[in-house]
């Protein structure tokens, strides 16, 4: 079987320089969540715009003039070309200086770089997505693709969790996916202060008791906090998951993207070419990796 990272994965769109970044303008700025919101961007230059795509599960550098450039995952699906979305939570120097910009501003891409979700292995399979809080970034790429490309995938399983309704990413449009009897979408708070929530309380795990999955058949994308991936690794072991069947979108600090300045290296992995999509089994042979 082919490990994720023999898989041939989108190139970046080079230029003579590497590290210069095409310029994209924000066409949209989406308040989500205070500190969580969702940029669209869409290449200056059109052609590249229509023909820029990536694999589920890559992600970009994004620059901002005379600021810095920060990793952030592809959040929209490459079944959906033209633009690009980008959930960004704001917590440093590039952030911060991102959300200071307007409609109409100009930031850097670079990209599209790492390895993304095996879409070919997992082809013909059951899906099962978990994510919680700001996981939902990379997954939500992977969702739309699956949707988009039904005939591809067997059961599609979404199960998200986020601290209280006000606090869930994409909040509408997952809702919107409750009811969608192609899919199966569980949507979980740990407390509903408001009382007006009308899917699931309760924590994450406690979503597997009406996911009814099937093991053998099934591959598990998860992505989310630490405490996300101790019990969902915990509970999906425990479903008998093999090791290589469960993928998990992982982040280090990183400076080039790029496998040349070694800021992202775990053992002998580049987290930034080899990742940020690894296996389980990958994980645990690792050192530091989970
Ligand atoms: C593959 C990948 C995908 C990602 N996808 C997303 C995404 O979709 N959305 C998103 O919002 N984020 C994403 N991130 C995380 C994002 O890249 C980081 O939060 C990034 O650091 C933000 O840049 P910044 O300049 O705003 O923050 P920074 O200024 O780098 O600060 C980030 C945090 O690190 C702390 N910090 C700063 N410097 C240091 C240091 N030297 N040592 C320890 N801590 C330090 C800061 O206090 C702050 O809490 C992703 C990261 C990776 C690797
Ligand atoms: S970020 Fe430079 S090697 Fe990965």
């Amino acid at each position: 079987m082919l490990q994720v990272d023999e898989v041939p994965v989108y190139q970046p769109v080079l230029t003579a320089n590497p590290y210069q970044p095409h310029l994209a303008r924000i066409v949209r700025i989406y308040k989500m969540v205070p500190d969580n919101y969702l940029f669209t961007l869409r290449f200056l230059d059109d052609d590249l715009a229509m023909s820029f795509t990536y694999r589920p599960g890559q992600f970009l550098m994004l620059s901002i003039p005379g600021v810095g450039e920060a990793p952030i995952s592809i959040s929209s699906s490459p079944s959906r070309p033209g633009v690009l979305e980008i959930c960004v939570r704001r917590v440093g120097r590039v952030t911060n200086a991102l959300y200071r910009l307007k409609t109409n501003d100009v930031v850097g891409v670079r990209g599209p770089y790492g390895n993304g979700f095996p879409i070919e292995q997992m082809t013909g399979s059951d899906v099962l997505l978990a994510a919680g809080g700001l996981g939902m970034a990379p997954l939500r790429s992977l969702v739309w693709y699956a949707l988009d490309n039904r005939e591809k995938f067997n059961r599609i399983v979404l199960m998200y969790g986020a601290k209280n309704p006000g606090e869930m990413l994409f909040r509408e449009e997952l809702v919107s996916l409750v009811d969608r009897t192609d899919m199966t979408c569980l949507l979980t708070v740990d407390a509903d202060p408001t009382g007006t929530w009308q899917n699931h309380v309760g924590l994450l795990p406690t979503m597997f008791d009406h996911a009814e999955l099937d093991p053998p058949r099934t591959y598990a994308a998860v992505c989310g906090p630490p405490v996300v991936y101790k019990y969902i690794l915990e509970r999906l072991l425990k479903l008998g998951f093999s090791k290589d069947r469960i993928l998990m979108s992982l982040e280090r600090r990183m400076k080039c993207g790029v496998g040349k300045c070694g800021h992202c290296s775990v053992g002998y992995k580049y987290t930034c070419l080899h990742g940020p999509i690894f296996t389980y089994w990958d994980a645990i042979n690792l050192p530091e990796m989970i």
